[in-house]
């Protein structure tokens, strides 16, 4: 009875921890122009666990290509509004990162990297509960093979 309870106890306890380690994920950025795993496979979707306050993406840019050429980042925004951003990116130019300053349909982004740089994007679980929610790389044209679905479950 006792071991009963105290496995019970250990199961409640230990489950927020389980899932803390989900509170992220490993997004690379190829000289492809391609968003993979860690394991090489292309991204379409980021399952972000409800559980999470916070959901972090980190970005490493694993190409050798510079910024200038093969720029890569990581930005979150309602499905609806991915081409217009990426519009005003271009406007915005490489002194911008390619990412209009102080757009409020942008819900986070990570700065642009270049091959063998890293960088991350925090966003709120809270913010993108509702659904609808991608993240792409706004670098000129990259949207159109850098783009998937955020999705919380
Ligand atoms: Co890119």
């Amino acid at each position: 009875m006792l071991k009963t309870k105290l496995w019970a106890f250990a199961l409640v306890l230990g489950s927020p921890f389980a899932y803390a380690a989900d509170c992220s994920f490993d997004l690379k950025g190829t000289d492809a122009m391609t968003y993979t795993d860690a394991a090489g496979k292309p991204v379409a979707e980021i399952v972000v666990p409800a559980s999470c306050t916070d959901f972090t993406i980190n970005l490493e840019h694993t190409g050798k290509m510079p910024k200038a050429g093969m720029g890569h980042n990581v930005v979150i925004a309602k499905s609806s509004d991915v081409k217009a951003i990426s519009a005003a990116g271009v406007k915005a130019g490489v002194k911008g990162d390619y990412l209009p300053a102080g757009d409020k349909r942008v819900v986070a982004a990570s700065k642009m990297v270049g091959g063998g740089e890293k960088t991350s994007a925090k966003v709120s679980v809270a913010a993108i509960k509702a659904g609808g929610y991608d993240f792409f790389c706004s670098f000129p044209g990259h949207e159109v093979k850098m783009h998937g679905k955020l999705t919380v479950k």
